[in-house]
């Protein structure tokens, strides 16, 4: 394994987290960017330097499928965090943060508590890399080295978050990796945590995870052995369903189709049952 200053994830699930970032430093070097994230390169500069080159080359391929779709979804979430912000949501928790810097790219006010939720693997590299280069959260930033499968809801408490205020939780690309009823516990969890308000979005989606890039997604995961649990197809299909079921959201769906059409991009699918539907806790 080449040298690195830090310890890199270049498998399990914390490793698609640097192919995000890797997306994100690209559309942030574009002239007509979505979004300009400058620790998104650190990051994958660092990470580079951990992986094999033949590695780090199937990483870039893999990034380089997701690149428009991903890049675009990260404007998305962006708006929905400006939004709330701009509404008065003082409390952010991100599900899954990765390698994610809206902590320190968008100016977010600093008595925002802003709660990170990933694995500890992933936080030894990217708190390794933050500090390196000194980046300092314009927001009050906690971090929560934990397991969703877990007890994340007391490292949540511990960090000070309030359960009586109105939380945004952004699921950007971790439930997913879920298996059903890991994911159904973390809905049902964060809807207990929710005070009035509160809101929850999530991507719907329909993927074949037998075609396109996902069988090298999942190579890639379990490092080349064992084949990784595939992300759940229909995992956003049934997240709806439970919210709607249980009645304590209302939701509106939104296609992808219509949210991307204000950037100008070559985006649209055309499937109607695809997009992003936001909840708002009664
Ligand atoms: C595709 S990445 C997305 C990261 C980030 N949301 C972004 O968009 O850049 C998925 C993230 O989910 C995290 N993750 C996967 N399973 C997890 C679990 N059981 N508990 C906590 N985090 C998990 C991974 O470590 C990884 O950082």
């Amino acid at each position: 394994m080449p040298e690195s200053a830090f310890t890199v994830p270049v498998a399990g699930v914390a490793m698609t987290a640097i192919g995000v970032a890797v997306i994100r430093a690209r559309e942030s070097e574009r002239a007509d960017r979505l979004y300009l994230d400058p620790l998104a390169r650190h990051f994958a500069d660092a990470a580079r330097a951990g992986f094999e080159p033949e590695r780090w080359t199937r990483l870039e391929a893999l990034a380089e499928q997701f690149q428009e779709g991903r890049s675009a979804g990260v404007r998305l979430l962006d708006d929905r965090v400006r939004e709330a912000v701009d509404g008065g949501c003082r409390q952010v928790v991100l599900l899954g943060a990765g390698l994610d810097t809206r902590a320190f790219r968008m100016d977010l006010p600093a008595d925002l508590r802003l709660f990170e939720i990933d694995l500890p693997e992933l936080f030894a590299f990217k708190e390794a890399v933050l500090s390196r280069v000194n980046a300092i959260p314009t927001c009050a930033r906690r971090v929560l080295p934990a397991d969703l499968r877990g007890d994340w809801p007391k490292a949540l408490s511990d960090s000070g978050f309030s359960a009586s205020e109105p939380t945004l939780w952004v699921d950007e690309g971790v439930l997913a990796y879920l298996t059903p009823p890991d994911h159904r516990r973390v809905v049902e969890t964060l809807t207990q945590l929710s005070a009035p308000g509160s809101r929850f979005g999530s991507g719907r989606f329909a993927l074949d995870a037998n075609a396109g890039p996902y069988p090298e997604l999942r190579r890639m995961v379990s490092g080349d052995g064992d084949d990784a649990p595939a992300a759940s197809a229909s995992a956003g299909f049934d997240t709806v369903e439970w919210l709607l079921a249980a009645q304590e959201w209302d939701t509106e769906f939104r296609t992808w189709d219509d949210q991307v059409a204000p950037y100008g991009r070559n985006l649209a699918n055309g499937d109607p049952r695809i997009g992003t539907f936001q909840a708002v806790r009664r």
